[in-house]
């Protein structure tokens, strides 16, 4: 059940919600493996992607999920926006939002924006990545990768390797993690480790080799240059030689292990291309599965949350209607 008006961030939803989404996720990956891979069920609703910063697969993935749904979808970037011309971010959105869209998704280096819109407009937003706050959507998909491949969160030991200070995707991933029950360690130099993440659940490590100790996932992280303004390591090549995920790393963690990386990955730098493209990875996994994510996310908050005004009944317990809308086509 996911009462919510809008997706902000994985902190402080409950394990049920979750379990909800993932839930929903799962019914919906078979659209996608469809000859004809298309949905009627947000047919006449209009989806909005406000990307004030680059992506390439959370983008992408948000309009091929709309689109699957039959939404029409509109991609705004900063570059085309009126952010050039001096527009607040508030202002760009209450203008959007008299267009009456049914969904905002926002990307946005400053964290707290997309809770900022929330509060000036009146249709649900969804978070897609806010500095280095929140990236929900990516670690849901995250989490339904690792419960496809494990069958379940509770009592894995995941480890997430790398810059972690400016990881949105290892926040977001922390939360949901140990909300399902999951151990979580962050492994990498003491200057992109800040030990306050200990006080949200997490384990520090420095060591890369004792950080995968029987590990069952590893999540690599791409260290973000564009966002650091200081030195936190002395170069980029003593930097893999002490954190590249090796083959030789990689067999520290448990046999059945599973690598994950949100993209975009810098090959020899945090992961070598042994590994990348070797048994263990489900990197491309993570990227089918963020379509069926935000299928299930726009579903939840606009075509579901729509069921339910209109009826005036408390739909929350239904199963996904997708066999009757297949049924219906
Ligand atoms: C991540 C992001 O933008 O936060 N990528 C993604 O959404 N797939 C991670 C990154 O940029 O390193």
């Amino acid at each position: 059940m996911f009462e919510r008006r809008h997706l902000l961030g994985l902190e402080g939803l409950s394990a049920e919600e979750i379990t909800f989404l993932l839930d929903t996720a799962e019914s919906f990956k078979e659209v996608s493996e469809r000859e004809i891979k298309k949905v009627p069920t947000l047919r006449g609703r209009t989806v909005v992607n406000l990307f004030y910063e680059n992506s390439t697969r959370t983008r992408t993935s948000f309009e091929i999920a709309a689109k699957r749904l039959s939404a029409d979808t509109i991609n705004l970037s900063a570059s085309s926006s009126s952010a050039q011309k001096g527009e607040t971010l508030t202002d760009t959105a209450r203008n959007l939002a008299a267009m009456r869209p049914d969904a905002i998704i926002v990307r946005h280096p400053s964290s707290g924006a997309p809770h900022l819109l929330a509060r000036h407009v009146d249709c649900p937003i969804i978070n897609g990545g806010d500095g280095a706050h929140e990236h929900p959507t990516q670690a849901l998909l995250d989490l339904l990768t690792i419960r496809s491949h494990k069958g379940q969160i509770e009592g894995l030991t995941v480890a997430i390797v790398g810059d972690l200070l400016h990881s949105r995707v290892a926040r977001s991933n922390l939360f949901g993690l140990r909300t399902m029950g999951a151990r979580v360690r962050f492994v990498g130099p003491t200057t992109l480790v800040p030990s306050h993440f200990a006080d949200l659940g997490a384990e520090l490590v420095s060591d890369l080799h004792e950080g995968l100790r029987d590990a069952d996932v590893i999540m690599m992280l791409r260290i973000q240059r564009e966002r650091m303004n200081g030195r936190y390591f002395s170069s980029l090549d003593e930097y893999s030689r002490m954190y590249c995920l090796s083959g030789e790393a990689v067999a520290k963690a448990r046999k059945d292990v599973i690598i994950l990386h949100p993209g975009p990955m810098n090959r020899g730098v945090e992961i070598s291309s042994t590994v990348a493209d070797g048994p263990y990875s489900v990197i491309m996994d993570q990227v089918t599965n963020g379509v069926a994510v935000r299928m299930a996310a726009l579903y939840v908050l606009v075509g579901r949350r729509r069921g339910i005004e209109s009826s005036g009944e408390d739909t929350a317990n239904e199963p996904v209607p997708l066999r009757r809308v297949a049924a219906a086509e």
